[in-house]
């Protein structure tokens, strides 16, 4: 039995552009990895079996469509293999959370199913299968900190010093991803500016955050967090105000929705500020729990093998 563990991201910069042919943006999107993170194990099996432990657990989808079972299949299908495994995701990232969970398991099963089919794919593979996934899934293979352009899966590891300290508050309920990008379409619509490649400027990395990243600095980073996506989440969901305002009030140095929401992100200057954040949430009622956490971290790795 294998056993991977995957970490969630959150997106430190999320630049969107305009709406491409394919109904996809084009990003230029930071991603960073955070310890908070699932572990996925694969053992031996007939056909792909799934199933699923954690808090969330109720709320993953244990057919088909979920990524675990399509990276095993992707995988074998492209080594011409039987896709023989019995996955097992213990479920720790939010569920539709705006923090990537579903790709990161996604990753994880493509890493988990090489090593117990013994395939030794090379990583350059193993990130096109995972493109082919969904736009996330490779960057959580890398984990770290990498730019993302395209849709998200042209990935460039960028330099980054120290750890930083995060705290999620997780909602109830989680936010579709495609109901979010139509709602910032919308959005932008309304205020006239257009919503196509041909009316949005592509975006770009911010060179004060890569600078910030780069130094370890989270006063400058917290001064350069984006998100695009953040007015369509408040949109649809106009609560988070009130969580994002509980934690800046509790001292943290920066909140945003982490990606397509509806989880928040709180920046803190510490791994004591983040402990203070964190309770200050809990307490707040405006959010279900906080998570504390840093980052960054190494992509989906072996942690076991039984
Ligand atoms: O690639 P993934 O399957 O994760 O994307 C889910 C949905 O999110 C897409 O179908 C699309 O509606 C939206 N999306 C987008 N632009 C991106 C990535 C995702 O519009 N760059």
């Amino acid at each position: 039995m294998i056993t991977v563990r995957v970490p969630a991201k959150v997106n430190v910069q999320l630049g969107v552009g305009g709406l491409r042919a394919d109904g996809f943006h084009d990003l230029a999107n930071v991603f960073f990895a955070v310890a908070l993170g699932d572990e996925v194990t694969a053992a031996p099996g007939q056909g792909v079996t799934l199933t699923c432990s954690g808090p969330d657990a109720a709320l993953v989808p244990l057919d088909d469509s979920n990524l675990a079972a399509r990276a095993a299949r992707l995988l074998a299908a492209h080594h011409g293999i039987e896709p023989n495994v019995a996955l097992h995701i213990a479920k720790a990232i939010p569920v539709a959370g705006g923090m990537a969970g579903g790709s990161a398991d996604g990753a994880a099963a493509l890493v988990a199913c090489d090593a117990l089919w013994d395939l030794t794919t090379p990583l350059p593979v193993l990130l096109e299968l995972a493109a082919e996934l969904g736009s996330d899934v490779p960057f959580a293979l890398l984990g770290g900190v990498a730019l993302g352009r395209g849709r998200g899966e042209l990935l460039t590891p960028l330099p980054v010093a120290g750890t930083f300290h995060w705290v999620f508050a997780v909602a109830d309920g989680g936010l579709s991803t495609p109901a979010v990008f139509r709602e910032c379409d919308r959005l932008r619509e309304a205020a006239g500016t257009g919503s196509g490649e041909a009316e949005v400027p592509t975006p770009d990395a911010d060179p004060a955050l890569l600078a910030a990243l780069a130094a370890g600095d989270p006063v400058a980073l917290a001064g350069a967090l984006t998100n695009d996506l953040q007015a369509a989440a408040l949109s649809l969901r106009p609560a988070l105000a009130d969580c994002l305002a509980a934690g800046t009030a509790a001292g943290a140095l920066a909140a945003l929705v982490s990606g397509s929401g509806p989880t928040c992100a709180f920046l803190a200057k510490d791994a004591l500020g983040a402990q203070a954040v964190a309770e200050a949430l809990a307490a707040s009622g405006t959010c279900r729990t906080a998570h504390v956490t840093h980052g960054p971290v190494p992509g989906a790795q072996v942690i076991g093998r039984a």
